[in-house]
């Protein structure tokens, strides 16, 4: 080991104070600890070795710099020959082969490395050999991760390479700059109708995507504009290209069926139509002329109200293959999303059911789509909820190539101001057994990646929609869904727990206080989101028909998008059965379908997704599902509590920015979980008639409704949906200001004194708290929440922690309108200091 490398190992102090804005994500490179550094102290050479001068494996040398100085606090030397104090080695396998002794002829799986310590002549190297340029970062960035998890690489050989061919991500981003179901601010591709001048966050992002091996991206809504393809865009979209080629990273667009009539001027987009095929091969020539390595197309067609080949009765096939023809002769591929159902269904027909549909449309037209069209299926057969099975369709195509869809961006997982670490919830379905291969288990992993069937291709695809928010999705913990795609898309053999684990000691760095609290929140929180939104496979209780945040139990009844869970007095549940229902649970195999079919053997985290029934059904626990229905709720609702105290206690150890942004996050989430708690409880209070065995249900004590205060200029008003506010009911400010005054008679104490309001998204009003004489709070509801109601969404908190209170102190609130927003309140709530409310 070079000298220099020790002293400045010795000298340098572990990174974890001071500001991170978490933009670096995984990839800090912050200073390591004495022992995680001493690990690596001899076996990371002084010096580093690229051969070939390939983008990627520029990329590659530039990242081990980096990360060498950052992490272990030297500065590797470049050099041109093999040292004698030896060098990190990186290239492709072809060419570091021919060096004599540093690699036996092996073989490497595609995009595959091989890291390897080699001694030659008394002199260790650390071999990075990839199977392709992208291999090579590859290898690099795996170095990386295991030199920051103080993984020892001295007498490292270790292959590895991705388990499926295609790892794609899809950005849902509009060319103004919006992003449909965004979280994390505006596009870092597109603004006010162009690609952006800056594409530095592209870079970063492009980073990001390769340190996990992800090879394509898309970078517009599947709810596609024409004008992409527009030959204005060209050399727009071919700058982005650019900026992700040497990472590896494949550039694609998605496009709208209609566009060879609406772009195209066609009289028709009919696929079988010469013109149409002819404009369409144009265009892909087009693209592939200004960016060689273009990636392909995504396409939505014939679903959610965009144009598709029904509109000249052809099939999905023929608009897969028309467009899979155009980019054949360049190696494209077109990704046709299986996302097609009849969002006008009717209700009052029991045997309709959403969640057919995607079988129904692709099941018959097995085997009639082109080799380098794939179907792209979203994991679950509705829509992204909190908990579906594996869509049937991953076992009905055995002679089509298929990736999965899974959505990285929360948009029914609270939207980045909750924390849920979705890895969990892929891995159930990327290992559920379908049961259809011809020999041994056939898990959804295997079928996706083509492996069953033996299909050419096949993979994995995210829709992540990164923003340009300093920390990409407004949740620094958020960034771990990211991360887990990858790693899942690059091998989805490992575990949720070694996800959670890496992605923690990447991010926060290795203490292990950190690494416990932290990767106990994310394994949590999953099943933690599903007990306070929707357990039972109800799915997620929020509104359907809006922004699909908040609570709203029957925004999904009655309607025609058909995510139905129909519960009424008698009962709950959807009938999927064969037997009396609508049949779904026959899309499966045998295996599978007899295991839901039948309630005995039915998983109780499906049992409201597949069967109708009363709530004093027996789950197999033995508890009545009206009472699994409270007990989640408030078990839920005191977890994300837990998750605020686990977080506290790292206060000092994690940087004080993220530190604080974090603590902000789950302090708002788990008030929005007693605001779920409470109105899934009462709703099914109500529907069922059946009383809470634990008397919770509408019995909250030191809850003082503002609808009973003693109200000044306040009006009372009713809230829909009527479960989302306390007594249902609120107060309103018509006027310049109004005052609530609320009168506590309980004995004299420390207490935490919440204060529920409404903060929707149409004005920043103020309020004031005085408790007898005292001003105790001030702060202005200017928080940007999708909803310009008083209901679930806008139903915020302000928790006044340990304050006195004397009996006989009269509280008052004061509100100050602002806008369009009234200064409404819910309820005051006072409790002891530190109990959960
Ligand atoms: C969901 C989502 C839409 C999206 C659609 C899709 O329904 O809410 O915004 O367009 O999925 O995946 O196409």
């Amino acid at each position: 080991m070079c000298p220099l490398l020790v002293a400045v190992i010795l000298v340098s102090a572990p990174g974890r104070v001071g500001a991170d804005t978490g933009q670096s994500a995984w990839l800090r490179y912050a200073r390591l600890d004495a022992a995680a550094a001493a690990r690596n102290a001899s076996a990371v050479p002084p010096s580093i070795l690229t051969y070939e001068s390939a983008a990627p494996i520029q990329k590659a040398r530039e990242e081990l710099q980096a990360g060498i100085r950052g992490m272990l606090g030297a500065e590797p030397k470049l050099t041109a020959d093999l040292p004698a104090d030896g060098a990190i080695v990186a290239g492709t396998f072809a060419r570091l082969r021919q060096v004599p002794g540093l690699l036996p002829d092996t073989t490497l799986g595609a995009d595959g490395y091989w890291l390897k310590a080699v001694s030659i002549g008394g002199a260790h190297h650390l071999v990075i050999a990839g199977q392709s340029d992208r291999g090579v970062l590859y290898g690099a960035f795996a170095v990386l991760r295991k030199i920051a998890m103080g993984e020892s690489l001295a007498s490292i050989d270790q292959k590895d390479a991705p388990y499926a061919p295609l790892r794609w991500v899809n950005e849902w981003n509009n060319i103004d700059g919006s992003i449909e179901r965004g979280y994390g601010g505006r596009s870092i591709f597109w603004d006010g109708g162009h690609i952006r001048e800056d594409l530095s966050r592209v870079n970063e992002y492009g980073r990001l995507l390769a340190s996990l091996g992800i090879n394509g991206l898309s970078i517009n809504n599947v709810n596609a504009n024409p004008l992409v393809l527009s030959a204005e865009f060209v050399p727009q979209v071919a700058r982005v290209a650019a900026v992700l080629r040497p990472w590896g990273i494949r550039l694609a667009l998605a496009i709208d069926f209609g566009s060879p009539q609406s772009l195209g001027k066609l009289p028709t987009y009919d696929p079988l139509d010469p013109t149409v095929i002819a404009w369409w091969k144009a265009r892909a020539d087009a693209l592939y002329d200004a960016i060689p390595d273009f990636g392909g197309f995504v396409l939505k067609a014939d679903s959610e109200g965009r144009v598709g080949p029904s509109a000249y009765g052809r099939t999905h096939a023929d608009a897969a293959n028309v467009v899979a023809r155009a980019l054949a002769p360049h190696g494209g591929v077109i990704f046709y999303r299986g996302f097609v159902y009849d969002h006008h269904m009717d209700w009052n027909n029991p045997k309709n059911d959403r969640a057919r549909a995607a079988y129904d449309n692709f099941r018959p037209l097995d085997g009639q789509f082109d080799s380098n069209a794939i179907i792209q299926i979203k994991h679950g057969p509705i829509d992204f909820q909190v908990r579906e099975p594996s869509s049937p369709l991953f076992g009905a195509l055995e002679r089509t190539n298929q990736a999965i869809e899974l959505q990285i961006t929360q948009e029914y997982f609270g939207q980045a101001r909750h924390t849920v670490f979705l890895p969990p919830m892929w891995k159930a379905t990327l290992d559920f057994d379908m049961h259809v291969g011809a020999a041994g288990p056939s898990p959804v992993k295997a079928i996706v990646s083509g492996r069953t069937f033996h299909r050419p291709t096949g993979g994995f695809v995210g829709v992540s929609n990164v923003g340009l928010n300093a920390n990409w999705y407004g949740n620094h913990l958020s960034q771990a869904n990211l991360y887990g795609f990858g790693r899942l898309a690059w091998n989805p053999d490992l575990t949720s727990a070694q996800i959670a684990d890496e992605w923690t000691r990447l991010t926060f760095g290795n203490d292990p206080a950190v690494v416990r609290a932290v990767t106990r929140i994310q394994l949590d929180s999953w099943p933690t989101y599903e007990r306070y939104t929707g357990p039972l496979g109800l799915q997620t209780l929020t509104d359907i028909v809006g922004n699909h945040y908040g609570v709203a139990v029957e925004a999904s009844e009655r309607n025609g998008w058909g995510q139905w869970h129909r519960a009424d007095e008698k009962g709950v549940g959807m009938d999927r059965t064969v037997a009396t229902g609508t049949g779904f649970i026959g899309q499966y195999s045998p295996a599978v379908s007899k295991l839901y079919e039948s309630i005995e053997t039915c998983p109780d985290d499906l049992l409201l997704f597949m069967h109708h029934v009363p709530y004093t059904h027996r789950l197999h626990s033995g508890q009545s599902v009206i009472q699994y229905i409270y007990d989640s709720h408030y078990d839920g609702a005191a977890e994300v509590q837990r998750f605020l105290q686990d977080w506290d206690s790292l206060k000092g150890r994690v940087d004080e920015e993220r530190f604080a942004e974090v603590r902000t996050q789950l302090d708002y989430q788990s008030g929005q979980a007693i605001v779920w708690r409470d109105a899934v409880s009462r709703w099914f209070h109500r529907a069922s008639g059946i009383a809470d065995a634990r008397n919770r249900v509408e019995n909250y004590p030191g809850r003082l409704e503002a609808e009973s205060a003693t109200l000044s200029g306040y009006v009372v008003t009713d809230v829909t949906p009527w479960e989302t506010a306390s007594g249902s009911k609120a107060v309103e400010c018509p006027a310049v200001s109004c005052t609530a005054t609320f009168r506590y008679s309980g004995p004299a104490g420390k207490y935490d004194v919440t204060i529920r309001y409404f903060d929707v998204n149409t004005g920043a009003a103020r309020f004031r708290v005085k408790i007898g004489d005292r001003i105790v709070a001030e702060w202005t509801a200017a928080d940007k929440i999708p909803t310009r109601r008083l209901d679930g969404s806008s139903s915020s908190r302000n928790v006044l922690r340990s304050v006195s209170v004397a009996s006989g102190d009269q509280i008052v609130i004061e509100g100050i309108p602002d806008g369009a927003e009234t200064a409404a309140l819910d309820y005051i709530e006072i409790q002891p200091t530190g109990r959960q409310p």
